[in-house]
């Protein structure tokens, strides 16, 4: 009786599921230039849609056949896609839309995909230079060649590794100056110059060089009061720097290593082209700086003297002067 039991149960369900296949909704077709996927359109079944190539759908990418024996959803179809259609042609170019793709018929003087590239026959970089429209090339100038352009620099520079920009060549490093062995070699931006101290021609003091760049005063005899308030010592300092360096800015520091007195004053020595460029200000107890006031046009030579006194009680215990000389170059590189 049990087992009689369980088979009618078991061909009941089968025949439940018969009926449900034979439940299907209309027939669906597939979209113009689109496919559909699966084949069942019974209750409950799923279909899907994709488009051909250069198609997109619009509408549901899948329909359900309901108990209703209707499909969900709306109509699915599959449209055109105009790749023109976001104007993806520059500078007057015009589009021409093909399945999957477009290209773009360039307007005269242009090249590229899109048309971006300015034709060389047609607008030289150069002039694009000129016109600021390129933005800035070449830091110092542009030359025109076949098929491109390319920097050139200023004699005393080579052009850099980007091939834009300009690098000074350092002579004094490169053997490329004829400075004589009693002359130091400085190199500048663009150039280099030879130096060579000689120590000053006080009456009454004699100085003798210690250093390339440095002169110190003989011991003065004690009844020599000119020898002894003139300088203990002069110092040289040279300096590169660009055109039209932006000012203020400190140029140079001098300090006192052990000083002895109570009190050090610094100050600028030198005539009126001096103060026109320099100051000297105090930057802490023993240190004074030498300040640039005003930018500077090359090619230029400028000069100006620092000196620092030691006091004791008011009474002077030593001069010190600091020649400093800037070669400011012809250009701001
Ligand atoms: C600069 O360029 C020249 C060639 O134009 C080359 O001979 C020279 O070695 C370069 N100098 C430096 C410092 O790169
Ligand atoms: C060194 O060379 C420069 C040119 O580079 C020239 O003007 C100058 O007279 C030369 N100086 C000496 C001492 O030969
Ligand atoms: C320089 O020294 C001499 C003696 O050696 C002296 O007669 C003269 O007055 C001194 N000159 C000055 C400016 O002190
Ligand atoms: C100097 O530099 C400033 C900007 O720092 C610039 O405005 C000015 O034109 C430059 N002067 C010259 C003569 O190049």
């Amino acid at each position: 009786q049990g087992s009689l039991k369980q088979v009618q149960k078991l061909l009941s369900a089968h025949e439940a599921s018969y009926l449900q296949s034979l439940r299907t909704c209309p027939k669906l077709e597939p979209p113009v230039n689109g496919r559909k996927l699966g084949k069942s359109h019974s209750v409950g079944h799923e279909v899907h849609f994709v488009c051909d190539p250069g198609f997109e759908l619009v509408g549901p990418e899948s329909r359900v056949c309901q108990e209703s024996l209707t499909w969900n959803g709306q109509q699915t179809a599959c449209r055109y896609i105009n790749e023109c259609a976001s104007s993806p042609c520059l500078n007057g170019g015009t589009c021409v839309d093909e399945v999957n793709h477009f290209f773009c018929v360039c307007a005269k003087g242009w090249s590229g995909v899109t048309c971006q590239s300015p034709l060389q026959t047609y607008i030289d970089e150069c002039e694009l230079f000129h016109n600021g429209q390129a933005g800035k090339l070449c830091l110092h100038a542009c030359v025109n060649t076949p098929g491109g352009y390319r920097c050139s620099c200023p004699a005393g520079y080579n052009v850099t590794r980007d091939g834009r920009s300009c690098k000074d060549i350092d002579e004094c490093a490169t053997r490329q100056n004829n400075c004589t062995k009693d002359q130091t070699c400085i190199n500048t931006y663009g150039s280099f110059q030879c130096v060579r101290v000689d120590c000053p021609k006080i009456p009454n003091a004699t100085y003798v060089k210690t250093s390339p760049m440095r002169c110190e005063r003989n011991p003065c005899s004690v009844d020599n009061k000119a020898c002894s308030q003139a300088p203990n010592s002069f110092s040289y300092h040279y300096l590169a720097v660009v055109s039209n360096l932006s000012a203020p800015r400190v140029m140079f520091r001098v300090s006192a290593m052990r000083p002895i007195g109570d009190t050090l004053r610094f100050s600028l020595l030198g005539g009126r082209q001096a103060r026109r460029h320099f100051t000297v200000q105090r930057s802490d107890r023993v240190t004074g700086q030498l300040m640039l006031v005003s930018p500077v046009q090359g090619p230029a030579t400028l000069e100006a003297e620092v000196e620092m006194s030691e006091l004791e009680r008011r009474v002077p215990l030593g001069r010190y002067i600091t020649k400093v000389t800037m070669f400011v170059s012809q250009y701001e590189f």
